[in-house]
Formats: C-alpha cells, structure tokens, sequence
C-alpha cells in the first residue's frame, strides 16, 4: 500500500511538471479552439474491441426495439381479441374498408404480385393481409379452423397502430412504414366500436354500452383519449371530444417530459400504454393513480399498481426506448418553404417573438422542466389538469410539417401554424407584423 501511495505522489509530480512546461513555453503551438457546437466536434469513432461492443449493442437494440414497436401486442389481444372479439368484426372488413378507416397496409410485407391482383373488396383479402402481417400496427391471430371468421382467432395492436404510417408509395395507405409519423387518418374510435362485445370496455368505464360506443364515435380521425380510462372525461366542459391528436413519437432524443401534459419520461409512458391503454399483460406502478378525487377510475380500478402473472411489457421497455430515441423528425421536403423567408422568420422566433425562450434550438423544447403553465400559452386548462402536473409539455418543433393533419395544440385547436403564430401575437402581444408572421410560417415549415 505504502509504495503504491508513493508512486502515486511521483506520478501527480511529474504531470505537474509537464503541464507546467506546457504553460511556460513560448514555442507550443496554440491548442486548437475548444469546438462549441456539437456539429464541429470530430466523430470518436469505435477505435477498439470496446468501443465496437457499445456500437454492436446499439444496432443489436435498434433492431430489438424495431420489433417491439411494429409487432409487440404486448399480449393485448386478450383484450381486443379476447374480451371485444375485435376480430370478428374485422374478418369482414374489405381492404377498402379497412383504408377508409385510416388502417395502412406495408408495401414490403406483401409479395408484389400478391399485392397487384388483390381484389380490394374482398374481406377474405385481409385475412390473407393480416396472415401476412402487413396490416401496420394490426396482428391477426389464427387458428386451425378456416371457416369461421376466415381463420381468425384473436387480434392485438401494436405502437405502430397509432405512432406508424406509410409513404403512399403504391397506393394511399399502401407503401413503406414511417414510424413515429402520428396516423392522423387512423379513426381508432370507429375502429373499437365495430367490436361485437364492448361490454368489457363499458365495464372498465362504469358506464353502458350505448354510452362507450358514443364516446368511441366521437373522437374522429387522428384521435385518442389515453386520459379516458383513468378518469373518465370523455368531453371538454364546452361539449367537444376530449380526445386528443396523436402526437409524433420520433424526435424524442434529448426531451425530457413527454406527452403533451408531461406525465413522464418515454419509458414511463411506454410502459403506462402497454398496460393501461393496449391492455397487455404486465406490470406498472405509478402512485399518483391513487388519487381518486382526479384520476377516479384508476384509483378504483387500481391501475397503479398493475401486476399481471405473465409480464410481456418490462423486458422490452429498453430496446423500445431506445429506437424511439433513434426516430429523428423528418427533414421537410425540398421546394416546401420559402428558404429566405425562414432564415428572416428563425430571427423573429429567436428575437421579437421570443419563441426561443421555451422552444430552445435545436432541440425545440425546454432543457430541463419542459412544462409550462396554461396561462403562459393562453390556452384553458382542462387537457393539463387532467395529468398529475397539472401543465403543458412544450412541443418540441422538428417535424412540425410532417402532422399538419388535424392542426396543431394537443387538441388540434389551431388548424394551421400560421393559425398558432396568430394565437400567440394576441396572447403575448408580440406585435408582430404580417411579414414577419409569414416569415415566422415558413421558418416553422422548414423544421
Ligand atoms: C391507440 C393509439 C395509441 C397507441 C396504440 C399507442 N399510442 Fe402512444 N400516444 C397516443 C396518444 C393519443 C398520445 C398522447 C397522450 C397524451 O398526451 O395525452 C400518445 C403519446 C405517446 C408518446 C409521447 C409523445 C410525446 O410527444 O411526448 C410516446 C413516446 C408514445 N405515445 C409511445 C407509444 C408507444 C411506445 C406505444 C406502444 C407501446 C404507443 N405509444 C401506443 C396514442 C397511442
Ligand atoms: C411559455 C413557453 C412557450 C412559448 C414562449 C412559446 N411556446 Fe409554442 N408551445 C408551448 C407549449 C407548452 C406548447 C404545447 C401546447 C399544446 O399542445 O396544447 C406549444 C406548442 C407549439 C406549437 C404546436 C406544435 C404541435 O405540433 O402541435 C407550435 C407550432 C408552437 N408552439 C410554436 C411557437 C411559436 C412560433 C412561438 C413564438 C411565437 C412559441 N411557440 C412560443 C410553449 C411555448
């Protein structure tokens, strides 16, 4: 111990020499200027068997999560299947049934000779489409017996049912995946209520049938209320739906607080959808459902504390976590803004109209506490109260052109970005004029 401690002390002095020479020597070249920006510091490439481990764990979960997002049920089919009998009704839906109600077919799962001849009208179509798993964020379950319901025995859902799309490539709602774009053309609602038995949901609700199905009917393309089943608001105290839009579930990497009131980090949310919104099979814990004076039917239902025999959510919540962080917003496509307009726009956002002091370049979100008060987006505060921190994740902007289905706001309340600048001139009495708010558009187009 004693000769190790001196070697030490040896050690300490001859580095103290060295950096001492290297600040007295008028000779030394200038050390190169400290980068600042993350763009200017030089890639540390892997140089070593370790660093290669890090980047072969890192594919390894990409493509975990990859899996996890598109096909992972999480066992839900237990009860869309199961306890709804979703499948049954979606044994008869034609493939242009299925389109109109915003469900998406991937091009790369079907053959494409399958995919040229297929008789679109044909429910028997998309047995053969889910036997394929090319329904996006749709598994099929199928059994021995062909006749009844064409072979279909359950059905789950998937992240990518909500938080995936397709490029169009072949046809509208037919062509590759994009995960992490929000179907807005989904109608979740409409899809549910063809359930033959809505019974368990209604029972999970404390409320009749009749009543769900017109809750279900209610929230419209792009929408669902993940809020619904622990508190029970299905409408605003001004009559409209209280579901909210889909949000993106790419550009997530570096937010701290997600959902549009912040109940938690991605991995909390994560695991609060696969077990208390798909109904998989699981466990979850948050306390804060406890609260039976905000979250009634939570507390009632105990859904914070959620321990299912089977667990088929926890050892995925990594891989899942991880590939969500690797979904960057999309880039905006070429000719779709005015170039000039938007660097005059970015210095509006970052001066006058001080959009910058919450939505911080480049990450568009605050660093740190991203939430914010109703009051200070002078907006009503029914959405915020009804999450534990009562307020309003600052949106975090990249990408904002890829969702303009729907509009913008959790609720969608302002139909187009210039319908949002407009809104915050007013509130913030910005005093902007028509110019700089037209270059403030096309600076959030180019997001
Ligand atoms: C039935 C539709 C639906 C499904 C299925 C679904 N989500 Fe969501 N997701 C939503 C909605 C709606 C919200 C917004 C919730 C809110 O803020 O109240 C949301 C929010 C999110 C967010 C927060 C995004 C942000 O901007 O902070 C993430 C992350 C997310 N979901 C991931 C997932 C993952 C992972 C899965 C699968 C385990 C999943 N979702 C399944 C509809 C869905
Ligand atoms: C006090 C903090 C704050 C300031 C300042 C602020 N925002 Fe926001 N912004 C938010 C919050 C919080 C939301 C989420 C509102 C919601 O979903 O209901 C949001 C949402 C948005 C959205 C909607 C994004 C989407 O996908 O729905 C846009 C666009 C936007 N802000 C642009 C701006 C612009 C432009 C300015 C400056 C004129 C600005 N914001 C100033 C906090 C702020």
């Amino acid at each position: 111990m004693r000769t190790n401690k001196r070697a030490l002390w040896v050690g300490a002095g001859a580095l103290a020499v060295v950096l001492a020479a290297a600040g007295s020597t008028a000779t030394a070249p200038a050390p190169a200027p400290v980068p600042e920006k993350a763009g200017e510091l030089a890639p540390v490439r892997s140089a070593n068997a370790i660093d290669r481990r890090v980047d072969d764990d890192a594919q390894a979960m990409i493509e975990q999560g990859r899996a996890a997002f598109r096909h992972s049920t999480f066992r839900s089919q237990t009860f869309f299947g199961g306890a709804l009998r979703l499948h049954e009704a979606v044994a008869e839906l034609s493939p242009r049934q299925a389109l109109a109600a915003g469900l998406k077919v991937d091009a790369d799962a079907v053959p494409p000779e399958v995919l040229a001849t297929a008789d679109l009208d044909d429910p028997a179509t998309t047995a053969a489409l889910l036997r394929l798993n090319a329904v996006v964020g749709v598994r099929g379950f199928f059994g021995a017996d062909p006749s009844a319901h064409r072979g279909l025995t359950s059905l789950g859902i998937t992240c990518a049912f909500c938080h995936s799309t397709v490029d169009d490539a072949m046809a509208p709602g037919i062509g590759q995946r994009l995960d992490g774009w929000p179907n807005r053309d989904l109608d979740v609602g409409a899809i549910l209520a063809l359930s033959p038995d809505l019974r368990p949901l209604a029972d999970r609700l404390r409320v009749d049938v009749p009543t769900v199905r017109t809750v279900l009917m209610s929230w419209g393309p792009g929408r669902f209320d993940a809020s619904l089943p622990l508190d029970g608001k299905a409408f605003r105290p001004d009559g409209k739906t209280a579901a909210v839009l889909i949000p993106a579930a790419y550009g997530l990497a570096g937010v701290n607080l997600h959902t549009y009131t912040g109940w938690g980090s991605v991995p909390y949310w994560n695991a609060l959808v696969a077990n208390l919104e798909m109904n998989g099979k699981g466990t979850f814990f948050d306390p804060r459902l406890d609260d039976a004076g905000r979250f009634p039917l939570a507390a009632a239902n105990g859904l914070g504390h959620k321990r299912d025999a089977r667990d088929a959510v926890t050892d995925k919540l990594a891989d899942l976590h991880f590939y969500q962080l690797a979904l960057r917003a999309p880039a905006p496509p070429a000719g779709s803004f005015d170039a000039a307009a938007a660097a005059r726009g970015a210095q509006v956002f970052n001066g006058k109209a001080a959009c910058a002091t919450c939505h911080v370049p480049p990450l568009y979100t605050d660093p740190g506490h991203n939430l914010h008060t109703p009051e200070e987006i002078g907006i009503d505060a029914f959405q915020a109260e009804r999450s534990p921190t009562r307020q309003y994740r600052t949106t975090p902007l990249a990408g904002a052109w890829s969702r303009s289905k729907g509009g913008y706001y959790h609720d969608g309340r302002f139909a187009t970005l210039g319908a949002v600048v407009d809104h915050y001139d007013r509130h913030r009495d910005l005093g902007l004029s028509p110019a700089e708010k037209a270059d403030l558009v096309e600076f959030l187009k180019s997001l």
